[in-house]
């Protein structure tokens, strides 16, 4: 390689590793993570690849079911939407932070009693909506209910099930009433 290319090509390779490993800063679950994602990494990879936390699923990975949902400073996202990049100094929780280690929540517990589960894949997702509404709203209506938990699909159609599961935490106690981490209406976003 001749001595111009080689500068060339050292400019370039540095640029581009700055770029694309950018250490970044994230509290997952109260645990501090230095990570260096790729620019195209998206929030959910992250949570899945690097740091091991599987409960968080890959369904559609386009924003339309919900299976993907965390707490992201306290409001909920689509991790399949999110840029990793973009949650620099972000704090994060998913359906593994709802309870200490080896426990159930309230709200875990009633999706459990109130069988609100068949196959389970769209259930960390809905558990992590439900937790942003009760920590919103500690004694929401079936209809709120309903239109918080409209981010997340279910296709074994455990809906009824669901908003009873729902209605039975917050009688439980499970609700913590409004929180400035919480999003108004629970509904889910992107990035
Ligand atoms: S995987 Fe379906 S919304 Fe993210
Ligand atoms: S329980 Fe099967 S997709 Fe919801």
């Amino acid at each position: 390689m001749c001595r111009a290319a080689f500068k060339t090509w050292r400019t370039f390779d540095t640029s581009l590793t700055a770029e694309l490993f950018q250490l970044m800063r994230l509290t997952v679950n109260d645990r501090v993570h230095d990570v260096a994602p790729r620019d195209d990494e998206t929030l959910l990879e992250l949570l899945r690849d690097r740091l091991a936390l599987t409960g968080t699923k890959l369904t559609c990975d386009r924003g339309e079911c919900g299976a993907c949902t965390v707490l992201l400073d306290g409001a909920t996202a689509y991790s399949c939407l999110t840029l990793a990049v973009s949650c620099d100094g972000a704090t994060v929780r998913t359906v593994e932070g709802l309870a200490p280690p080896g426990s159930l929540s309230t709200l875990q517990q009633a999706f459990i009693a109130h069988d609100a589960a068949q196959c389970g894949y769209c259930t960390p997702g809905q558990l992590v909506a439900a937790q942003a509404l009760l920590d919103h709203s500690a004694h929401p209506t079936d209809d709120e209910i309903r239109a918080a938990m409209s981010g997340n699909l279910c296709r074994c159609g455990t809906y009824p099930k669901i908003v009873q599961a729902i209605r039975a935490a917050a009688e439980a106690g499970a609700g913590v009433g409004p929180s400035a981490a919480s999003t108004a209406d629970g509904a889910p976003h992107g990035a």
